[in-house]
């Protein structure tokens, strides 16, 4: 029997372990024994318990409850409490997802104690290091052992930095095999489609049937602590919705609404809360989340996964970023990246318009089995 650790810590880890969970219970219950530690990295119900009540990951064996702090601090709290469960239950593998500071002090806990590392969502690149997510992805890639890239230009940035593809089993640290092996979240969206469609009344709870609407979200710290930046991207909002009399839903992170009062221009601010148009709201569950990603016009998005799964559901997307690690979204033509400017956001909006029925979905994220896979390498190389 393979015994793995799977890391999880913040809202979208959750999900995605929800898809190597479902393949170890359908296809390798005998083979296959995880045990799942929570970081605490988020704790909310809304970020944390609903996702694992939803979808079916199982409940953890172990959370550190470490909690938000700064990242030092917070990453330093979760590699002691990694390490002593590494200690304790001495797994074959330790399986991280992405790229947060729960993957990162998880992979420097294993590292350092000689435990392989499963990393799901390996050889995504910004090239930006000013955030913090690439810095934790380029560390856990580099000590991992097995690498799991979602897309074809994940894979080829492994190999521009030394990666070998022609590497021979038995991987190790020092002799890493990578695979590109689509998208666990894929996985996900197909297989939580229908049940999202049976079980979410997201659309009659926000009076959203049948009416064309925006779905937003905003979380990445360069935007949500910078006034400036927070400022552009709720005027263009703002305007779009003035001007098209669209309707915009806003599933606020806590970390957006607890800045929104702090950062954002409070007669902005005002005009936000008073547009009839605009729904603040708070998060949603993943079924939820799928409900109104597949009936919105456009994604207008800061977040790595809400990119992935606009593309998944054939919806076009604003990315609120300077850049994006999912360029096959932006060279198939439905992504546009605008930044938080808020001109090039509302062109953007009406660029995306004008050929919204010409836009190509050209299938680049796998077929929905890359949980399978990965299982299957991982027992391979057991
Ligand atoms: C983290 C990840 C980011 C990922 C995002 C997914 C890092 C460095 N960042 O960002 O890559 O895209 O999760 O959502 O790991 N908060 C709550 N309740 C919660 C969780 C957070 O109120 O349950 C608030 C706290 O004020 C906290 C802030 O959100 O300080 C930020 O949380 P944190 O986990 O540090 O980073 P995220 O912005 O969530
Ligand atoms: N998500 C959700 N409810 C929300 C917002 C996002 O279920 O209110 C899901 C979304 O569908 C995706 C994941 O959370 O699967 C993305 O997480 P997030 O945007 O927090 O982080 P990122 O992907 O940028 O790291």
């Amino acid at each position: 029997m393979l015994k793995i650790i799977t890391i999880i810590g913040a809202r979208p880890q959750i999900i995605k372990a929800a898809a190597i969970s479902r393949a170890i219970r359908n296809h390798f219950p005998d083979r296959i024994q995880e045990i799942i530690v929570h970081t605490g990295q988020h704790y909310d119900n809304s970020m944390s318990q609903v996702f694992i009540d939803e979808l079916g990951t199982p409940q953890p064996d172990y959370n550190l409850n470490i909690g938000s702090a700064s990242h030092g601090k917070q990453t330093a709290g979760m590699i002691t409490g990694v390490e002593e469960i590494l200690v304790k239950e001495a797994p074959d593998y330790l399986v991280v997802y992405g790229d947060t500071n729960s993957t990162l002090a998880a992979a420097i806990a294993a590292s350092k104690m000689h435990i392989p590392i499963v990393h799901i969502e390996a050889g995504l690149r910004s090239f930006n290091k000013s955030m913090p997510e690439e810095i934790n992805r380029i560390v856990c890639d580099h000590v991992s052992s097995l690498l799991f890239s979602p897309t074809l230009t994940g894979f080829n940035n492994l190999i521009s930095e030394g990666f070998s593809y022609k590497n021979k089993s038995p991987f190790t640290a020092d002799n890493p095999g990578i695979f590109h092996c689509g998208d666990v979240m894929y996985d996900n969206s197909l297989f939580f489609k229908k049940i999202a469609t049976d079980k979410s009344n997201v659309l009659d709870e926000y009076d959203l049937e049948n009416k064309a609407f925006i779905l937003s979200t905003i979380h990445r710290n360069n935007n949500t602590d910078q006034p400036e930046r927070l400022t552009a991207i709720f005027k263009a909002l703002n305007k779009i919705s003035t001007d098209n009399q669209i309707h915009v839903v806003l599933p606020l992170h806590p970390r957006t609404s607890k800045l929104l009062d702090k950062n954002l221009d409070s007669n902005l601010l005002e005009e936000v809360r008073s547009n009839p148009l605009i729904q603040l709201i708070p998060p949603v569950s993943f079924l939820d989340m799928i409900q109104l990603e597949s009936h919105c016009q456009m994604v207008v998005t800061d977040s790595g996964g809400v990119q992935k799964e606009a593309y998944f559901f054939k919806k076009p997307c604003i990315i609120l970023r300077p850049e994006t690690e999912w360029t096959e979204i932006v060279d198939a033509g439905s992504g546009v990246i605008a930044d938080a400017d808020e001109k090039k956001i509302t062109e953007s909006y009406r660029q995306l318009m004008a050929k919204s029925g010409e836009l190509n979905y050209p299938p680049i994220f796998g077929n929905g089995t890359a949980a399978e896979f990965i299982c299957g390498v991982m027992l391979e190389n057991e």
